[in-house]
Parts: structure tokens; C-alpha cells; sequence
């Protein structure tokens, strides 16, 4: 399939395209570079643009032949979310709903949508399956879940068919350690972890008072090889399985923080010092996932379920990568 895929040059994006390619598509990335990196897809098609610009967006459907969408270009920073959620609403929805309409508009029914964990909210039961209650508690969370909600009544109106893809906490990097996780600011555990691995700086734990059997917040991480692998299956499942589904992408089990650090300390042979510092607002104690359904409909199941493979990988990308891709 000849694809578009926005934020392509993001962290799982990249990852993501590679694969892709692997599989025998044809990826064409857009992204704006607001957070993505021109490295992560050295070789491939690349169209640096906002994915809500109709001018752009036609041009670039009028002029090459696309069978669908993955739209992962996003802000997702929850605390940047709640301090400025204009900017989330603008980015999120109205320009997603800009790319509907000019997708509508060329006949490209099909796109498969990052979602996340955050369209829940606090968690009822654990594992969270895709019947869990959602009720976000952030703008980030709102934004994707309204948007999941317009693609239900896209299909509803035009037969536009979508698979959004909820993921739990995507960390690793890609297997041969060349592409990796870079944000800035960077709030994601992992990398955070492994950058006290290499400066000796400690690494924050927020939250040592949980309810869990050592005190630090659990979440479900997934391996970003499995996200993209995830992405292929449910773009080739798209048009068997019609309609605007959406399917939990996790591992099922959860890992602690304090877990995940000591799994660095015994991958990277490093002290990794921790400062306890109090829980951030609106941290759950645990998220897990139940994935049973991408199982099911999409024949999903994680190839690298463990920490090892997630923190092996990523080692591998910080170590070479100490200053993301610029070095
Ligand atoms: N990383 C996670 O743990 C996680 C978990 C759940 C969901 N998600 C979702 O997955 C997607 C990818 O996440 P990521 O961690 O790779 O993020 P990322 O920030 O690394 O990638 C997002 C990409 O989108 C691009 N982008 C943003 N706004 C744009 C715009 N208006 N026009 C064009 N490009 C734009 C950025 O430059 C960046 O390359 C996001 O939608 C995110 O919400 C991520």
C-alpha cells in the first residue's frame, strides 16, 4: 500500500515507517519536525509540513496515489496538556479533522489513528480492556478519545474505516539500537532511566507511597518493535475488518518504576542513582492492559514482552545516541 503516515519522524513513527518498508509498503512521511527528526527517516520520503494544512495536504494527495493513512503526528505531553489545552484541541482534533476532511474529500476511507492509554482515566479494574469506562483526566486523553469518537461517526456518515490503536507506555528503541526515543523535554521513564545511567545524575521517582508491593506507580510498557508491528497488522486488517474499531496495544503486565530501574541497573552495569520526589497530579497507581482483542481480531501478541528487550534496545540507542540523533 502507497501510505501516508504524519508524524513519521517521531519516536514510534520512525520505527514504525521502517517496518513498514519491510513489509512491502510504501510509506510517505509529513511531519512539521516540531518534535520528529529528520535522521529517523534519512532515506525515505519525507514532506516537512503541518498534517492540518488543506493546501498542502491536497497538493499531496492530488499529486501521488495513497491507500491510507497512520496518523501519528500529535502533542502528547499530559502536563503540558492540562497547562495549555488550546494548543491540544488545535493540534489534536482540529487539524485531525482538517485531514478527514480532505481525505474524505480524495477517497481515502482508511486510517489507522494513535490513541492512548489516557483516553481511560483512572483505572476501575485492572487489566483494562476496551470496555473500560473512559473518562479522561487530562486534555491530552480528551483530545484523542474525541477523535476516536469523530472517526465512529465518519464511518457512520461516509464508510470512512479507521483501527484506532490505544498503546500503553511504548518504550524501547528499534532492535538493531538505531532508532530510538528523543524528546524534549523527555517524560518518559525509560529514557530517562538510562540518561542517569550515562551522567550518574539521579533519576526522579515520583510517587514512593502507592499502593503497590513496592510503593512506585506500575504501568504496562510495550516494546516500540511491537507497536510497529501492531501498525502493519491492523493497516492490513483494515478493510476486512470495516468500521471504526479500537484495540488496546500493551504488554499485560506491569512493571513498577523501581522495577524497571533496577532492570537498567543489571543492563547497563550503572549505579543509577534515584531521588524520591512526591507523586505527580493525576499519576495513576497502575495501568495494565488487556489486550485480548488486537489478539483476536488482529492477530497481535507482544514478541518482546519483557523489560530486558525493552531496556536492551534502548541501552543500545542511549549509548550511541548520547545526545539524541544530532551526535
Ligand atoms: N510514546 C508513548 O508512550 C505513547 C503512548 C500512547 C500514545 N502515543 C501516541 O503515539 C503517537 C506518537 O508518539 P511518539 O512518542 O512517537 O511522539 P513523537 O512526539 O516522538 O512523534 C510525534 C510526531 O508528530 C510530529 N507532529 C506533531 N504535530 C505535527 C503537526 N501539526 N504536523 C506535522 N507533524 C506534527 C512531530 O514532529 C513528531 O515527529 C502520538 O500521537 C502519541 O500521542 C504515544
Amino acid at each position: 500500500m502507497r501510505l501516508l503516515v504524519t508524524g513519521g519522524a517521531g519516536f514510534i513513527g520512525a520505527v514504525t515507517v521502517r517496518r513498514l518498508c519491510e513489509a512491502g509498503h510504501e510509506p510517505i512521511v509529513l511531519d512539521d519536525l516540531s518534535a520528529g527528526h529528520r535522521e529517523a527517516v534519512a532515506g525515505m520520503e519525507l514532506v516537512v509540513g503541518d498534517f492540518g494544512e488543506r493546501a498542502l495536504l491536497r497538493d499531496l494527495l492530488g499529486s501521488k496515489k495513497i491507500d491510507a493513512v497512520v496518523h501519528f503526528a500529535a502533542s502528547s505531553l499530559v502536563g503540558e496538556s492540562v497547562q495549555r489545552p488550546g494548543e491540544y484541541y488545535r493540534n489534536n482534533l482540529e487539524r485531525s479533522l482538517a485531514l478527514l476532511d480532505v481525505l474524505r474529500e480524495r477517497g481515502v476511507m482508511r486510517l489507522v489513528l494513535s490513541s492512548t492509554a489516557a483516553v481511560y482515566g483512572e483505572p476501575v479494574v485492572i487489566p483494562m480492556d476496551e470496555e473500560h469506562p473512559t473518562r479522561p483526566t487530562n486534555p491530552y486523553g480528551e483530545t484523542k478519545l474525541a477523535l476516536e469518537k469523530a472517526l465512529r461517526w465518519y464511518h457512520a456518515a461516509y464508510g470512512f474505516a479507521s483501527v484506532s490503536l490505544r498503546y500503553f507506555n511504548a518504550a524501547g528503541a528499534s532492535a538493531d539500537g538505531s532508532l530510538g526515543e528523543v524528546h524534549d523535554p523527555e517524560t518518559h521513564l525509560v529514557p530517562n532511566v538510562l540518561r542517569a545511567a550515562l551522567t550518574d545524575d539521579p533519576v526522579p521517582v515520583f510517587g514512593t507511597d502507592y499502593a503497590t508491593h513496592d510503593g512506585t506507580a506500575v504501568r504496562d510498557y510495550v516494546h516500540v518493535e511491537d507497536l510497529a508491528d501492531g501498525h502493519v497488522r491492523a493497516l492490513e486488517s483494515l478493510e476486512r475488518m470495516g468500521g471504526a474499531s479500537v484495540l488496546n496495544l500493551g504488554n499485560g503486565a506491569g512493571f513498577s518504576v523501581l522495577q524497571v530501574i533496577e532492570a537498567a541497573r543489571r543492563i547497563t552495569g550503572k549505579p543509577i542513582p534515584i531521588r524520591k520526589a512526591s507523586r505527580r497530579p493525576g499519576d495513576p497507581e497502575s495501568l495494565v492492559a488487556s489486550s485480548g482483542r488486537a489478539r483476536r481480531e488482529i492477530g497481535w501478541t507482544p514478541r518482546f514482552p519483557g523489560l530486558e528487550s525493552i531496556l536492551e534496545t534502548a541501552w543500545r540507542f542511549a549509548r550511541t545516541h548520547p545526545h539524541g540523533y544530532r551526535s
